[in-house]
């Protein structure tokens, strides 16, 4: 595989083009607006001339790598590719005619992925010649220094696709973890507790800043809402509600209220200026500090617990993909090491106990603390 195509040269296609590039593949890449193929090169390199500045990449070198990314005008000139990696718009149809053009172009087994955060695989195989051929590679933003890869197979996906995928990506230095094809794969998914269960304390009557302030006492660089101010509430929202619908509403995945009043507030975080507790100093931790980190910590391992009950991938992987996409200090298999099973178990327990009507199921134990 020497040879890689992208398509969508937006924040996420530009990345992964980069990322490729650096390691020393031929990209061709290409964009359905014309302005975002002529200002690609120009947009890469803009991207580029800090590290030159910063000494940490020679000039020679940024040309060699913006020389092996050729931008064409559209996806019936990618047919020399092994790999097509889309990063186009975020809509199912317009992703399966996509990848209906790239079939008649390609070689028969030249792989196709997407770059997809929220839609199904499966379902994007539908109707494709070859659907095995057919995977998520899911970057992390910015892709070029996000270490993170997920890499997601639906039913069919074949195992030779899978493993050519995986070699190239590992070839440009990423760490790839392998997840199934389930709503909000590892990352977005098992995040969901680590603000769900703030939101839920501040709901309660406890104040953003004392909770950040329990977790980075707990070893978190960021609290639940300083990385929500940091990423956008917006965009938190939209991720929950995306998260909840394809859940089917479970109280796992409930959405906030205060989270909403939040985002209709306009007070989006460090994007507006004010945010849940930005532009605020951090606080002290409360004094219960200890009982705020068990709390959200026994949510984050009992939504990686239903994670892995439902097969294609492991307890490492999950820790891993935690660790590199959240920048989180410990997985949550870590967690259940450190803390035990028993007392975790105890803790959802007492969170079920208390839970208000809307949250009733929100702390079902998952399979691994009903094992011996
Ligand atoms: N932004 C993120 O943090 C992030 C992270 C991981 C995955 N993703 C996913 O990556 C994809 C792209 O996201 P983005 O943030 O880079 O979006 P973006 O809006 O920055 O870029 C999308 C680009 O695709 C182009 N495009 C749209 N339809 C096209 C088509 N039919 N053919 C060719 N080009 C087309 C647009 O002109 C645009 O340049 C989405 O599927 C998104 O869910 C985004």
């Amino acid at each position: 595989m020497r040879t890689l195509a992208v398509i969508g040269l937006g924040t996420m296609g530009l990345g992964i083009a980069q990322t490729y590039a650096a390691a020393g593949f031929d990209v061709l890449a290409t964009d359905a607006v014309p302005a975002a193929r002529d200002s690609a090169q120009a947009r890469l390199r803009d991207g580029l001339r800090p590290r030159v500045q910063a000494g940490k990449l020679t000039e020679g070198a940024m040309e060699a790598l913006l020389g092996r990314i050729t931008v064409v005008p559209d996806p019936e000139a990618m047919g020399t590719a092994s790999l097509a990696i889309e990063a186009i718009v975020e809509k199912i149809g317009v992703k399966r005619g996509l990848f209906a053009a790239l079939e008649t172009v390609m070689a028969p087994d030249a792989v196709l992925a997407t770059n997809t955060s929220s839609l199904s695989v499966a379902a994007m195989a539908q109707g494709l010649a070859r659907p095995e051929r057919l995977l998520g590679l899911h970057f992390f933003n910015p892709a070029p220094v996000m270490k993170l890869v997920e890499l997601v197979a639906h039913p069919g996906t074949a195992a030779d696709a899978l493993s050519r995928a995986r070699q190239v990506t590992e070839a440009a230095g990423k760490t790839v973890i392998a997840c199934p094809d389930r709503p909000g794969f590892i990352v977005n998914r098992c995040a969901r507790p680590f603000y769900g269960e703030a939101l839920a304390l501040l709901e309660e009557g406890r104040s953003p800043a004392e909770i950040d302030a329990a977790m980075q006492a707990a070893g978190y660089r960021l609290g639940p809402f300083a990385l929500i101010d940091l990423v956008g509430a917006d965009i938190n929202l939209a991720a929950t509600e995306s998260l909840a619908t394809a859940m089917d509403g479970h109280p796992r995945y409930h959405v906030f209220d205060v989270l909403r009043r939040q985002v209709a507030s306009g007070d989006l975080g460090r994007k507006t200026g004010k945010g849940f507790v930005h532009p605020q100093a951090s606080a002290a931790p409360p004094q219960d500090a200890a009982a705020i980190a068990l709390r959200i910590e026994a949510a984050l391992v009992n939504e990686a617990g239903w994670l892995l009950s439902e097969g294609g991938t492991t307890a490492g992987g999950i820790d891993t993909a935690l660790k590199l996409g959240l920048n989180f200090p410990r997985g949550p298999f870590d967690i259940l090491a450190a803390r035990g099973r028993a007392k975790l178990r105890d803790e959802l327990h007492r969170l079920a106990a208390v839970a208000p009507p809307h949250l009733q199921g929100r702390y079902s134990p998952a399979p691994l603390f009903r094992e011996a």
